[in-house]
């Protein structure tokens, strides 16, 4: 345009034939004559220069824009292009190109055109491009892998990391949906709801990866996403993977532990009596179960206090909570305090590194069964009454108290009472602890249970070992009857587990499957001499061998001409063992 317009011999002609064109380029013509002043302008010009037409056409252009240099296009008649100026504040690019009529000047043409947009625009892709390169620099070098998808899932950008993790080149992946390359991805559903998803646990290629996906935006309207996976330290992560499971692992074995080995193994219903004071006593601890008050259960060694401390706990709300029994008296005094309350990391030498927790703490919400606590010591009965008194335990080594939601459960066979007169138990933690008293009577006092309970006892033999022994013989019952049963019903469990255990296809049990002490009582009668005798005979020659063998068990059998299995159960009949 320029081109043609400079050298028309008849510019002003052209102008005004095609003035509806000039009029409207988006162009700016500003045509001025030799002595400055304006003859034609069109609608751009005006618009750029902020000047009505009336106030142009005929005035001078530096009237109209004192920093015109038009004029001194008429002067040097020199062309000019592209020159950059500013027209109130806006870019401009401007060309002036003088003109001729016959060799002779006759004024001059300036075409421009505001720029600023583009200016602007054509910057902005500078920074778009610097910004691109800096971005695409940072996808080749990050460790972690990177991808960017639109709103719609397709991939727009993917770090080096990510594809060579992937196993795959980048033709193969832009363009792509993130759900054809990336398994497991979420990122098409950011991409679509917007919801940031941080350190999301993700599983590529069979490991678990650290996900982060970010929803990235463009004039406030969602655009796609931006995800970052850390696979970095796959090998770590794998070992913290590892050491989780196996961590998981070990909890879980842990917990079950802890509800099968501290899990009340006996109900009320297991109890089995006949007599009317044990019967009473069950229909208590019944009603009783559900409040936490502590229990002091008293008795004779072997009466089942174990068992009603089971059954008190299994009938209250504690019941699928830890039943923990801790036995004063097994546990050596300086170790009681660290057992019963744990401690703290390196409270003391010699102490688990960990630390350990104590069973008050591991029966916390269940109950905690002190059994002989006639053999505490003294000390100790003070720690356990301001676990009564506080509901709380501390550490060895610890200043923090915890609390604890333990019901306490203790049981005795000594006389607690005498023992408060004497002074050896404090008497505010006897009377803490006997807030419900169960007195167990002895078997010698319950005669009605000796025969109701070896049968329960040879039922359970015979439900664990699939046998079909049918009971006793009715001179065995007036043996067991007879006996004084001083180690009560455990002593006689005992007997029946033995006499089980020796029996020889016989379908009761007879006398001489009862030990020694109990079959010579006074029930025996002469109606079986032979097999007395014979019974007689054959322990004195089995201890004769064996003693002439000192004790070797299969140099005895062989001498004798039986198995070593015989001889074994030979000598459990004669309680030999
Ligand atoms: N009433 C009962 N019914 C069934 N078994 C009983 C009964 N009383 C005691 N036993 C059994 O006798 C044994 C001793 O009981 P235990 O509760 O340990 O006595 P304690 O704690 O008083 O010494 C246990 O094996 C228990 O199962
Ligand atoms: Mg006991």
């Amino acid at each position: 345009m320029i081109e043609g317009v400079n050298g028309l011999e008849n510019m002003f002609k052209f102008l005004d034939e095609n003035q509806y064109v000039i009029e409207e380029l988006t162009d700016a013509i500003v045509v001025i004559d030799t002595e400055g002043k304006i003859t034609h302008i069109n609608k751009r010009a005006l618009e750029l220069l902020e000047v009505s037409h009336e106030n142009a056409v005929g005035k001078a252009m530096l009237s109209v824009y004192p920093e015109s240099k038009l004029n001194q296009t008429v002067t040097t008649q020199k062309v000019e292009r592209n020159i950059r100026l500013s027209v109130h504040n806006r870019v401009c690019i401007a060309s002036r190109v003088p003109l001729f009529k016959e060799n002779r000047v006759i004024g001059a043409i300036s075409i421009f055109d505001d720029i600023t947009r583009i200016e602007q625009m054509s910057s902005r892709i500078e920074a778009d491009r610097s910004e691109m390169s800096i971005l695409k620099t940072i996808l080749e070098i990050a460790y972690d892998g990177i991808v960017v998808v639109d709103v719609n899932g397709y991939i727009t950008m993917i770090s080096d990391a990510y594809k060579k993790f992937i196993g795959i080149g980048d033709d193969q992946v832009i363009g792509k949906h993130v759900t054809e390359i990336i398994e497991n991805t979420r990122m098409h559903i950011v991409a679509q709801t917007g919801i940031p998803e941080v350190n999301d646990f993700q599983e590529i290629h069979g490991d678990y990866m650290m996900a982060t996906r970010i929803p990235y935006y463009v004039d406030g309207k969602i655009a796609g996403a931006i995800g970052k996976v850390i696979f970095r330290n796959v090998s770590e992560l794998q070992n913290i993977n590892k050491k989780f499971s196996r961590v998981e692992k070990d909890l879980k074995n842990l917990r079950s532990e802890i509800s099968s080995l501290h899990r009340a193994k006996y109900n009320l219903n297991q109890i089995i009596t006949g007599n009317e004071e044990i019967n009473k006593l069950k229909n208590y601890v019944n009603k009783l179960a559900h409040s936490k008050s502590s229990v002091l259960i008293q008795g004779e060694s072997g009466t089942g206090k174990e068992l009603f401390a089971h059954a008190i706990h299994l009938s209250s709300h504690r019941r699928e909570m830890p039943f923990i029994k801790v036995n004063c008296a097994a546990i050596p005094e300086h170790l009681l305090e660290s057992e019963l309350f744990g401690y703290e990391k390196g409270s003391f030498t010699g102490a688990d590194k960990n630390g350990r927790i104590g069973k008050f703490e591991l029966a916390d919400q269940g109950t905690i069964f002190l059994d002989e606590i006639g053999d505490m010591p003294l000390q100790m009965q003070a720690k356990i009454l301001r676990v009564l008194q506080e509901g709380e335990v501390e550490r060895i080594g610890s200043n923090t108290p915890r609390q604890v939601d333990v019901r306490i459960i203790a049981a005795t066979n000594r006389n607690l009472k005498t023992m408060v007169e004497e002074k050896s138990f404090r008497e505010d933690l006897y009377y803490r602890l006997n807030v419900i008293n169960l007195m167990i009577p002895p078997l010698r006092e319950r005669k009605e249970d000796i025969i109701l309970l070896s049968n329960h006892f040879i039922d359970l033999l015979n439900q664990e070992n699939h046998g079909k022994l049918k009971g006793l013989s009715e001179k065995t019952q007036m043996q067991l009857f007879s006996y004084d049963w001083k180690g009560n019903i455990r002593e006689l469990k005992n007997v029946i587990e033995r006499a089980y255990n020796i029996i020889e296809g016989e379908e009761f049990v007879q006398p001489w499957h009862l030990p020694a002490h109990i079959n010579s009582g006074k029930y025996v009668t002469n109606s079986e001499p032979l097999k007395e005798l014979v019974d007689a005979a054959e322990k004195k020659i089995i201890l004769e061998r064996l003693i002439a063998f000192k004790g070797n068990k299969s140099k005895t059998a062989a001498d004798l001409g039986i198995s070593r299995m015989a001889l074994h159960k030979k000598l459990e009949k004669y309680d030999m063992k």
